[in-house]
């Protein structure tokens, strides 16, 4: 995520060129109804379309999406398998929808741990959406900030080992590129649903000037409306970026 110069402090928050979302609340949703979880997980999938359209009417260039970390695989095997079979459908059959969208799909996290075929599923959905340009939707799988950071301080030391470059030489720059987000602005603004009140190990390097917005809707239920609601919430923020304001 980019490290360049921090804009300079300004009296009221523009709008998020990147928002971020930890979809929560699934199973609370089924439980309310009676319902197992996959129930609410299947909803979430839906939530995630309405959600990918209605960021892309508003104008949001870069959406990411928290579906599955590192942490999710202590779960119960059947509701892993559900979560990777709502995954397998999500990248087979929502690639009309993406282009419709003009989204463009990266899937962020560490690939070495999921199924072979979904592995090539994403590679196959990223090289058909790559063209698009509207709003860039980054999906998160197997992902978890603080393997990531260890991963990237790993690949330096290699390189510092490999005489590639000296220990002195390393930045923020250098170092937010050996990270899996590399390239992607930070975000601006991240939500997180459910009424809950955590970031739960993610994207914690690149969060580190985020405005921070949790709202009591359960993921399910999220729409376009409560974006646009969040979306005013950070407008009415003062980003200082640790400096006085105005
Ligand atoms: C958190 O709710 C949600 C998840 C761990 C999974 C998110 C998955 C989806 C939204 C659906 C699949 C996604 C895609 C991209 C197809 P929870 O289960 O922790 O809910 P709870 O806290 O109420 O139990």
């Amino acid at each position: 995520m980019s490290t360049a110069p921090l804009p300079a402090a300004s009296g009221g928050a523009s709008e998020p060129h990147h928002v971020a979302i930890i979809m929560d609340g699934n199973g609370r949703w089924a439980k309310a109804r009676g319902l197992p979880r996959v129930a609410g997980h299947r909803r979430g999938a839906d939530a995630v379309r309405r959600v990918v359209r209605g960021a892309g009417e508003l104008g949001i260039p870069v959406l990411t999406l928290f579906a599955f970390s590192t942490e999710n695989w202590a779960r119960p095997p059947d509701e892993v398998s559900d979560l990777m079979g709502l995954l397998r459908h999500y990248l087979r059959s929502e690639l009309d929808e993406l282009r419709k969208n003009g989204a463009r799909l990266r899937v962020i996290g560490n690939r070495e741990g999921l199924a072979p075929d979904i592995v090539r599923d994403i590679a196959e959905a990223e090289k058909l959406t790559q063209g698009n340009n509207r709003i860039d939707v980054n999906i998160c799988v197997n992902y978890g900030s603080r393997a990531e950071i260890v991963r990237a301080a790993r690949a330096l030391a290699q390189r510092v080992a490999a005489g590639e470059l000296t220990a002195d030489s390393i930045d923020e720059n250098t170092f937010e590129r050996e990270l899996l987000t590399a390239g992607v602005p930070d975000p601006d603004l991240l939500i997180r649903t459910s009424g809950e009140q955590r970031i739960s190990n993610f994207l914690l390097w690149q969060c580190a000037y985020s405005e921070l917005v949790f709202v009591d809707t359960l993921w399910p239920d999220f729409g376009k409306e409560h974006l646009e609601q969040a979306v005013a919430e950070f407008r009415r923020r003062e980003r200082r970026y640790g400096g006085v304001g105005s």
